[in-house]
């Protein structure tokens, strides 16, 4: 009785020190299981990034306080997961993905879509993301960096002013998006905005220095010109004055109008969904979509409360508004 007793008491003792996930009190990452795995990680445009762990192995402890932080930073841009593979129910999952040691991290990039030719795009099994495997140093920096280098993007970069031309004579989509940036780097979180309303919206940018001549465009003696936008896109050189601050362009090509969001105050991203949602309906992925529902539910399955009192114990120099407003 007395032994089996303390049995229990040392169970209890080594559930308590191992038994839990890392991650089920953490606001960005994602606890997966078999059941979840497939539509989280495969059903989706965005690039995810995984860890595959034990609970009671060094390194993945000591890897634990730079993921939190990892997700933290690329929270709405890449996904970030955790795959407890110490769970037998998870033993399967962690053995397909050829998890041979721990930690495991893990990107899991999706297929490339064709926008002008969807029936192109491989639907179901065939489009499982491809895998790659992180094998750089196990610190907060080059995680980050190496995960945000595997967004897909799509949005096209003009990088002349008469490259608006292209814009407004293509019709693929009804609108076009245009980010006006300060830099001449595309933004990952502008990738991932396009992510969202992939298929949906074209998505551009320009670096406001390649905007030089822009007062020159003209259509005049076209058959179809689009007056309004090539007046205000004409505004935009300005003489010797700068830009004064990053801007997302939404161009209506059929009905010749447009409307501006001023970035450098907004740079959340359900700012951003909000205002690209008064011309089309929804987003597929991203803030007002339905999967962002089921994301945040899978975030929040065992996190009855999140703990005031948690702190960061790690000083993190990095973080995501350092990443958005350098690239911005
Ligand atoms: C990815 O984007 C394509 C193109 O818009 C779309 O057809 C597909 O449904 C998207 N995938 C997901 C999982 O949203
Ligand atoms: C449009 O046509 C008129 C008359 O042919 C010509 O004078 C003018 O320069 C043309 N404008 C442009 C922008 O080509
Ligand atoms: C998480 O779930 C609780 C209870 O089910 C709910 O009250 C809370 O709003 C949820 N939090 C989020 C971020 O969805």
């Amino acid at each position: 009785m007395m032994y089996t007793r303390l049995l229990y008491a040392l169970f209890l003792l080594v559930e308590l020190a191992f038994g839990a996930n890392f991650y089920d009190r953490d606001e960005n990452i994602m606890e997966l299981t078999p059941s979840n795995f497939d539509k989280v990680i495969h059903r989706t445009n965005y690039t995810t990034l995984v860890m595959f762990y034990a609970p009671w192995c060094g390194y993945c402890q000591e890897l634990k306080g730079s993921m939190k932080s990892a997700g933290k930073i690329l929270s709405g841009m890449v996904q970030v997961a955790g795959v407890n593979c110490d769970e037998s129910v998870n033993k399967q999952l962690c053995a397909q993905n050829r998890v041979s040691g721990f930690p495991t991290l893990m990107v899991f990039r999706p297929p490339k879509i064709n926008l002008d030719n969807p029936k192109k795009n491989s639907n179901g099994a065939a489009s499982q993301h491809a895998t790659e495997v992180y094998k750089g140093e196990r610190k907060l920096k080059p995680i980050v960096d190496f995960a945000l280098s595997r967004v897909k993007n799509y949005v096209k970069r003009l990088n002349r002013y008469s490259k608006f031309e292209e814009l407004l004579k293509s019709s693929r989509t009804r609108y076009a998006v245009v980010l006006i940036s300060k830099k001449e780097k595309i933004p990952t979180l502008y990738k991932s905005v396009a992510l969202d309303w992939l298929g949906i919206y074209d998505f551009y940018s320009i670096w406001d220095e390649k905007l030089q001549g822009v007062s020159q465009l003209s259509f005049e003696n076209d058959t179809k010109n689009w007056p309004n936008t090539v007046k205000y896109l004409q505004s935009l050189e300005k003489s010797e004055t700068e830009l004064q601050s990053p801007r997302i362009v939404v161009i209506d090509r059929e009905t010749d109008t447009y409307d501006e969001l001023d970035i450098l105050k907004t740079t959340d991203k359900n700012d951003i969904a909000t205002f690209l949602s008064k011309f089309e309906s929804k987003p597929r992925e991203g803030p007002l979509s339905k999967r962002q529902e089921y994301l945040k539910s899978i975030l929040n399955k065992s996190k009855s409360k999140k703990s005031k009192t948690k702190k960061n114990k790690q000083k993190t120099k990095l973080t995501k508004d350092d990443i958005v407003q350098d690239e911005l």
